[in-house]
């Protein structure tokens, strides 16, 4: 496996590979390397000839007041981790080089799908996103690049960018890895404490409950969030930022749940965020 930091030498191995006709596989991540993380590489490896992997901590889709500086970083573990699953490359590039003095250049996506749900709260995160995408993009020149659901609104963003752009990749969307009690793979787990690790099983116990109501003929999205908020406050320590039943192509509120129809969550339990949805 190769480490490379250098932006031009990744972009000389990906055009050699390219060259070859070798079908490159990416998975693009700001490391801290999960499970999650190991399904979007094993994929690709099936799915490609070449596995880049980006480790990359994007300091520009993190808010002021946001967790950069505390962000897990664990470069050795997760090389460990790229090279026990065969990666081709690990790209690790530094700040410094991805965003030099005087770096100007925005690639933003504008609207519903950026503004709402994670959007209200988190102004300018998917601007820092899809500009570190799109550099990213244009460095390893993917055929094939690899999300997972957990992020659902970020997956759709990318997809968005990609097609307007016509950013020659194909966004493959896969679904969230889970710890045994449910709770959603995630970097950020590793900020909660034993307590706090046991309550938030229920913010995905919560989506199942809300699908097994609406699969019993529920059809109102307003009785669904009601459950699902229900079910988190019951259990203390939470601070919800929203639950909300939206059709997963627009993200906009579905007025009543007919049809493929997404639930999503964001939720702080002490000084740690978490999100979580279901498409039902
Ligand atoms: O999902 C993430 O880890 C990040 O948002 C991504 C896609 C690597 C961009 O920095």
């Amino acid at each position: 496996m190769e480490i490379i930091k250098d932006i031009a030498l990744m972009r000389t191995r990906c055009r050699e590979r390219k060259l070859k006709g070798d079908k490159i596989g990416f998975v693009p991540t700001m490391g801290a390397l999960h499970k999650g993380h190991l399904s979007l590489i094993k994929r690709a490896r099936e799915d490609c000839d070449f596995t880049v992997v980006s480790i990359f901590v994007n300091p520009t889709q993190f808010g002021p007041e946001e967790d950069f500086k505390r962000y897990p970083r664990n470069l050795s573990e997760d090389l460990r981790l790229c090279e026990e699953e065969g990666v081709d490359v690990v790209f690790a590039p530094l700040k410094e080089s991805m965003y030099p003095d005087g770096f100007s250049t925005w690639v933003e996506v504008k609207g519903m799908l950026t503004e709402t749900l994670e959007g209200t709260f988190r102004p300018g995160h998917f601007k820092g996103v899809t500009t570190v995408l799109t550099k990213l993009f244009n460095i390893v020149l993917p055929d094939y690049s690899y999300f997972g659901e957990k992020d659902y609104q970020q997956a759709m963003v990318v997809k968005k960018m990609v097609q307007e752009l016509n950013i020659d990749t194909e966004i493959i969307l896969l679904p969230t890895v889970r710890e045994r009690d449910g709770l959603a793979c995630s970097s950020r787990n590793s900020y909660l404490s034993p307590e706090e690790r046991k309550k938030a099983a229920v913010l995905y116990n919560s989506l199942l409950k809300a699908k097994q109501e609406v699969e019993r003929g529920e059809k109102d999205p307003s009785i669904i969030t009601s459950l699902i908020r229900h079910l988190i406050e019951k259990e203390g320590s939470f601070k919800i930022d929203y639950v909300a039943v939206v059709n997963p192509d627009t993200l906009e509120p579905v007025d009543r749940i007919r049809g493929k129809t997404l639930i999503t969550i964001a939720a702080w339990i002490g000084g740690t965020r978490l999100i979580d949805n279901i498409l039902i």
